[in-house]
């Protein structure tokens, strides 16, 4: 079994469902609201559980009835929570999703996630050395990614970066990842103008840009790739990116070639978008399999 950390947040999703989005002004009557959990941390953390790896995750909570709910949830899904420690006095992360015309729209309140700090990571440096491969996202503190991506550099532990949501990263941060996962628009923030094929033959085997129905691309050394997706009817595409990232990281970890672990990756992620909330279609190694 391969030891996964993930450093990240953990929030809740509440979900609407519209038939379309509302214009600037504009009030519409939705069909339907739930409370799921979510957080691109924690989706990843349960994606990579579900496919059967040990999984520690890091990361903070409100102490209020959302952070319980938060906590309980990882703890169903077989995560370890020794590292995720309520703060006092903030509200739990919180992302705010609507559902329409077959695609979502999402705006993150940070809450607790942003008290995963550079300090409360020294608690927990040992989970970063111990690990087959620690995945990381953009949704707590800037210096903590710069902190982990170093810290996972100096202990030659491999670790992805899945830039989102989007911003500008430094040359550092890019130079210490493992992996670097950006969707086309991450892409296009970190590296501005650069041409793209320009940009995969410098990162050969490292970046990968995912482009949704497409499929993978990335350099191999000698040429560009592009690893389709498997074809499905979408549900809900929230945490697809997320079932990605877990499952490149634990098939990588696993000892799959690049090719494979993208092969393995799309088609969780296509699995997870065939049922509703972020972590609802997230596939087990069975039904991988299956
Ligand atoms: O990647 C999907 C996740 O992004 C959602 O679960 C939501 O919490 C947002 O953070």
């Amino acid at each position: 079994m391969v030891n996964i950390t993930v450093v990240g947040s953990s929030s809740i999703d509440l979900v609407v469902t519209a038939a379309t989005r509302p214009k600037a002004g504009e009030t519409i009557i939705g069909n339907d609201f739930q409370t799921v959990p979510g957080g691109k941390g924690a989706n990843q953390a349960v994606a990579a559980a579900r496919l059967g790896a040990n999984v520690s995750m890091i990361g903070r909570v409100g102490k209020d009835t959302f952070g319980e709910k938060i906590v309980s949830n990882l703890q169903d899904k077989g995560v370890s929570v020794d590292y995720v420690e309520p703060v006092t006095d903030v509200a739990s992360g919180t992302a705010h999703i609507t559902l329409a015309e077959e695609d979502n729209s999402i705006i993150v309140v940070k809450g607790a996630n942003d008290y995963v700090t550079p300090d409360y990571i020294k608690k927990s440096i040992d989970k970063l050395k111990q690990a087959d491969i620690v995945l990381i996202q953009q949704e707590i503190p800037e210096e903590t990614v710069e902190f982990v991506l170093e810290s996972c550099h100096s202990f030659e532990v491999p670790v992805l970066l899945n830039p989102a949501p989007a911003r500008e990263v430094s040359k550092k941060v890019i130079d210490n990842a493992t992996y670097l996962t950006p969707n086309e628009h991450e892409f296009a923030i970190m590296f501005g103008d650069d041409n793209r094929s320009e940009v995969l033959q410098r990162y050969p085997n490292r970046l990968l840009i995912t482009e949704g129905k497409n499929g993978v691309r990335y350099f191999d050394g000698d040429k560009e790739v592009v690893i389709p997706s498997f074809e499905v009817t979408p549900v809900d595409t929230t945490g697809a990116g997320d079932t990605f990232n877990a499952s490149f990281a634990l098939a990588i970890a696993e000892g799959k070639s690049i090719a494979d672990a993208i092969r393995f990756a799309n088609k969780a992620a296509s699995i997870s978008i065939t049922k509703f909330g972020a972590q609802g279609g997230m596939p087990t190694r069975e039904e991988m399999e299956r």
